[in-house]
Formats: C-alpha cells, structure tokens, sequence
C-alpha cells in the first residue's frame, strides 16, 4: 500500500478520456476522481494535490490538506474568478500537444481567410464555377498577435513559416526574431498594422471585453483582405459580443473566426451562428489531452519532491 497523500481529480472532461488516461497514470499514488458517484462523499482532507477543470466549488472547502492546484487547462480564469481559493500554487498546463493544435488551429484560420475560403464554401453550395480574381500572398498580409505567452509565441513562429508577416502585442516588451512586437502602451500602432487580428489572451481584468467595437475600428482598413479579420481562442470573456456583432454586421470587420464565447455552448439563438462571414468551433482549437496532463501533473509532483520549483506557476496578482 503506498504511503503517499492522495491526489484529487475533478475534471469536467470526456469521461471515457478521463477514466482511459487514470489507468495508467500516478501507479504510486492513490487517486480520488470526483467524476466517480461511489467519491461524492469521500473525506478528502488527505488529498495532497488536485487536478481540475471547472470543479465542484466545494471541493477546495472539503479538501483543506492542498500542496498544489494544477488546472486541467493553460487558462486559469474557471478558477481564479469562480472559487475562493487557498492560497496555494497553482499551476497551468503547458504541453507540446495543446500548443501545436493550437497553432494549428491559428494558422488554419489565417489561411482560410487569406484564399477566400468562406467565399469558395459558399459558391460550392450553389455549385458556382467562378475564380475570385485578387489572390494576395501571405507575405502581403499582417497577422497581428495579442498575447505573446506560450501559445502566441508558438503561433507567430508557423505564421512566419507559412510567410505572413506578423507582429505582437503583450504586455510587457518582448523581442522574437523578424517579428515587430509592441507592449501595452503601443496598442493603438500594433492595431494601425494589423489586418488579421489573433486574440490568445488569457482572461483577466484587464483583457475582460477587451474586443470591443472602438478596439475594431482601429485595425487596418486598406489591407489586401479588404477589411480586418478577427480571430479569437483566447477566452470569450475578451470580447464585447454585442458590438462584435455589429461590427460583423456593418463592415468594421471583414469576418471573424471564434472559438470562444462570452456563455459557453453558445446560445441556440445568438445572430453568430448564422453570419456568413463567421467560422464557429466549439471551445475546440487545442484540447487538453488527458494523457498529456496526468504526465505533466507528475513531473511536477516528482520536481516538488526532488525539492525543485514548480514551474508554470500562475501569477495571483496579474491572473495568468
Ligand atoms: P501565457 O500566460 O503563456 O501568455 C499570456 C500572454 O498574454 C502573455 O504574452 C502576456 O503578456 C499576455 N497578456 C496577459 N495580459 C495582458 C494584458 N493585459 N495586456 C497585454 N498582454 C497581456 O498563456 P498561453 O499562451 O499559454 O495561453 C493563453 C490563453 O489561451 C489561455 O489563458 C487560455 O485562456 C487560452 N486557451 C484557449 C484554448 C482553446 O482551446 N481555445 C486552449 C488553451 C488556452 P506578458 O508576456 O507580458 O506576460
Ligand atoms: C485551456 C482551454 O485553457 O482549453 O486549456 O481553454
């Protein structure tokens, strides 16, 4: 019988994921999943460690014996702005698989709207034969990046593989190379040069409606797409959703890419759905690959116990 605390799990995932990764995950560790009825009333003040993704608010009151929290996700806000929370570490997922579907997922979007692809998907509904004469390059086209961590980074690196030019803002001053980056103070000149703008903020109080229509209307307006383009997988609390709308709707912006919303799923009835000039997908550009957590939840465990730091220790005061 191991002699180790208990680690808790409280993930709002795929169950089947969550039940196939913790057959081979923590071997000398017991584990507590709260998505299993037969725990729902388990003591868990042993508990040493949580792994979580929206959990249940009172597991924190219930488990008083926490070293570490560790989110089932790179994005804290489920639990920063949710729960009082102990004042313990907390750590974000930062894994190869979640930042290259990520990427992935940027420059996908990037592409499609650089070859007219909401345009070529409409005129193959209506079985239309018919070539779209202006076909700018990548490198005639400026993604402009906001948010310059983990997952920003990433992206700009394959949008410069894929030819774009690309800039950054973030808020502090950063230097990547053959990238023009910008701080928080020089938002007004990133956005006079961008004209596919990529949201890969975290959520915080100063990024809450962030993307809002006076933000829009400062984009580039005389660039080859024939107007700005909006792509956020950063959180949907970033965006005013009403004035995005309307911005979608009056030509401030060309169209729009979203993967994150304001409510999540998506009201039935909100107007996003049915704009032609919108591409939806559902909280999906980079899942958390269950597998890819418990591993990286362990490494940091053994660090702790080799006496190490943890790393990806979100800072309280800014919220990320
Ligand atoms: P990081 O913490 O590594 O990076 C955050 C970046 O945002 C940093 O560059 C930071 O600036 C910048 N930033 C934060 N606040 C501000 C601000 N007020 N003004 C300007 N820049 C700011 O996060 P990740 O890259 O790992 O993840 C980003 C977000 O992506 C997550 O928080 C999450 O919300 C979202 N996400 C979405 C997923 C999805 O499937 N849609 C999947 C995974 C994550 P600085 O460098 O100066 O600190
Ligand atoms: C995350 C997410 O934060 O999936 O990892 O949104």
């Amino acid at each position: 019988m191991s002699d180790k605390r208990p680690v808790v799990i409280d993930l709002r995932f795929a169950r089947e994921s969550v039940v196939a990764a913790l057959r081979s995950a923590f071997p000398d560790r017991p584990v507590i999943d709260m998505g299993d009825p037969a725990n729902a009333d388990r003591d868990l003040s042993e508990a040493e460690f949580a792994v979580v993704w929206k959990p249940d608010p009172a597991l924190f009151r219930r488990a008083t014996g926490l070293k570490a929290i560790f989110s089932g996700g790179a994005g804290v806000d489920h639990i920063l702005s949710t729960y009082e929370l102990p004042d313990l570490p907390i750590v974000r997922f930062v894994d190869r698989s979640l930042t290259d579907r990520m990427s992935e997922w940027v420059v996908w979007q990037c592409l499609h709207h650089l070859r007219n692809g909401i345009a070529y998907a409409s005129q193959q509904r209506d079985r239309v034969w018919h070539e779209i004469a202006e076909q700018p390059e990548a490198r005639d086209v400026t993604v402009g990046v906001m948010g310059l961590g983990v997952l920003g980074a990433d992206s700009v690196r394959k949008l410069q593989v894929m030819g774009f030019n690309v800039i950054g803002w973030s808020r502090t001053a950063k230097v990547i190379e053959g990238v023009e980056t910008f701080d928080a103070s020089g938002l007004t000149s990133f956005l006079a040069g961008t004209d596919i703008l990529v949201g890969l903020l975290p959520l915080t109080e100063d990024t809450r409606g962030l993307y809002d229509r006076s933000l829009f209307s400062r984009l580039r307006r005389t660039g080859p797409l024939g107007g700005p383009v909006f792509l956020n997988a950063g959180r949907g609390g970033s965006q005013k959703e009403n004035e995005l709308i309307e911005c979608l709707a009056d030509g401030t912006l060309k169209a729009a890419s979203l993967d994150v919303f304001e409510k999540e799923p998506l009201a039935g009835e909100s107007p996003l759905w049915s704009m032609p000039n919108v591409i939806i997908t559902p909280h999906a550009a980079a899942a958390s690959e269950v597998r890819s957590l418990f591993r990286h939840v362990e490494n940091q465990i053994a660090r702790l116990e080799r006496g190490e730091p943890l790393e990806f220790v979100v800072n309280r005061t800014s919220g990320y």
